[in-house]
Formats: structure tokens, C-alpha cells, sequence
């Protein structure tokens, strides 16, 4: 089966008007109109004016988080329905940075995916294990039930993406080396062929954990690596084509 890869950029919390303004008119620029599916994650006050430099360019878009309920008396949040009104794409969820400083559990998770997924949005689900996890055997055991944990039971899936974040890769300079992203990748393939409403074949996992020009085509290389969740890399533009660039050789 042949899966279009994915390339995803995380902006988690930077920018600045003039700073989104510019690295947006460097990638709608040099994005190449045949290649892998691109999307950019910025801060929710930065959505619409990403939204409205993107139209029209290959470019799609999405949020970093969604509220778990669909309105009301929750001081904060965000609805997917409102990302889904604005024109958002994708919304990325369960993020290990959401799960350390925001206590989010697996039910939490599940709920904003279900949430997503009511709203029409493409939910792009994070897991993976810590470094302790990991030097304790624990790597597979703990991805088997944070996936769990978030798809088991959904109604329908459509357009689901699964992201591998090893906790320890990201943001360190460290990445899974291409065999131990592979071997997990297909891992949580088989993990999702158990679930009901999931697609595995169809469904696409992308790798996040230090991404960078350097090291994605090694990544992309492995059959069951379909793209990319980029954080730091992705916050310059030739940085982030040049991962964009590895997905579409
Ligand atoms: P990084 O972040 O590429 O800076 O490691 C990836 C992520 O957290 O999505």
C-alpha cells in the first residue's frame, strides 16, 4: 500500500506576527507543489493569518491541542469545532509536552481525539516512551497502551495519523536511530490492526524526535515511516524544506 508521506511542523509555543509572516512567505514560496502532504502547526493566535497566507498553496494547517468538549464554561479552551470553522486541518494531540506540564492521561486524550474527529478535523496522535522507559524494556509495553488508551473504542477514524515520539529525542539533538524507528513504526502498525475503526494499512505514522535535514532520509526510508513531525527544524524555512525536499525524493 502506498501511503502519501506526511510532513508536519510542531511550532509549539514561538512567533511573533512579523516572524510567522515571513518564515510563512519563505515556505508557501519553495514548498514544492508535488511531494509529500505538508501542514504547519502554530500557536492558536497565530492560526487565522497562517490560515489566510496558506490559501491556496500546498500548505495545510493545523492546531497543537483541542478541548475535549465541544462548548461551554471552560475558561481556555479551545473547541475543535472552532479550529474546524476557521479551516484547520489537522490538530495534533496527546503531544508528550502535553501529557508532562499539562497532566493529560489516555481518557483525556481519547476525548479530545473523539472530540477531532466529531468536528471533522484529522487528529494527529502522539505517542512514546521516556528514556527510563525505554532502559527498562518498557518502550513497546507503554506505546501498546498509550495507543490503546486514545483509539480504543472511537467510532471512526478517517484521516487518523499516529506520530512515534520517543520522549528523549525531542528536542535533544538524539533521534531513534532509522532501525529502531522502523522496528516501533511497525510495531504500532500491528498495535492498530487490533483496533476497530482503525485503518492500519491506510493509516499514516510519521516519526518526531529531532528531525532534521541530516537525518530524514534515512528515516524516510524505512517502509512503515511515512513522514515527519518536526519541531525546532521546522521553525526555519530552509530547515523545514529540506526535510519537506527528503519526503519527496
Ligand atoms: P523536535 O520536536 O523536532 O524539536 O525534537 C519534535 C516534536 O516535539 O514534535
Amino acid at each position: 500500500m502506498l501511503r502519501q508521506l506526511l510532513v508536519v511542523g510542531n511550532w509549539k509555543m514561538h512567533g511573533s506576527r512579523a516572524s510567522v509572516g515571513a518564515l510563512l512567505a519563505d515556505l508557501v514560496a519553495a514548498v514544492p507543489a508535488v511531494g509529500p502532504d505538508v501542514a504547519i502547526c502554530p500557536t492558536f493566535v497565530h492560526l487565522e493569518q497562517a490560515l489566510q497566507i496558506c490559501d491556496a498553496s500546498p500548505l495545510a494547517v493545523g492546531a497543537q491541542d483541542c478541548s475535549h468538549t465541544n462548548a461551554g464554561a471552560y475558561t481556555g479552551e479551545v473547541a475543535a469545532a472552532m479550529l474546524a470553522d476557521l479551516g484547520c486541518h489537522w490538530v495534533i494531540l496527546g503531544h508528550s509536552e502535553r501529557r508532562q506540564y499539562h497532566g493529560e492521561s489516555d481518557e483525556l486524550v481519547a476525548a479530545k481525539v473523539a472530540a477531532a474527529v466529531t468536528a471533522g478535523l484529522c487528529p494527529i496522535v502522539c505517542v512514546g516512551e521516556t528514556q527510563e522507559q525505554r532502559e527498562a524494556g518498557e518502550a513497546h509495553s507503554v506505546v501498546r497502551s498509550q495507543l490503546r488508551g486514545a483509539l480504543q473504542g472511537q467510532a471512526q477514524l478517517t484521516g487518523l495519523v499516529v506520530a512515534y515520539e520517543p520522549v528523549w529525542a525531542i528536542g535533544t539533538g538524539l533521534t531513534a536511530t532509522p532501525q529502531q524507528a522502523q522496528d516501533m513504526h511497525a510495531f504500532i502498525r500491528d498495535c492498530m490492526s487490533e483496533l476497530d475503526g482503525v485503518d492500519a494499512t491506510a493509516s499514516r505514522i510519521v516519526y518526531g524526535g529531532s528531525v532534521k535535514a541530516g537525518n530524514a532520509a534515512d528515516l524516510f526510508a524505512g517502509p512503515d515511516i511515512d513522514g515527519a513531525l518536526v519541531g525546532g527544524a521546522a521553525l526555519v524555512a530552509n530547515a523545514f524544506l529540506a526535510i519537506i525536499n527528503a519526503a519527496a525524493a
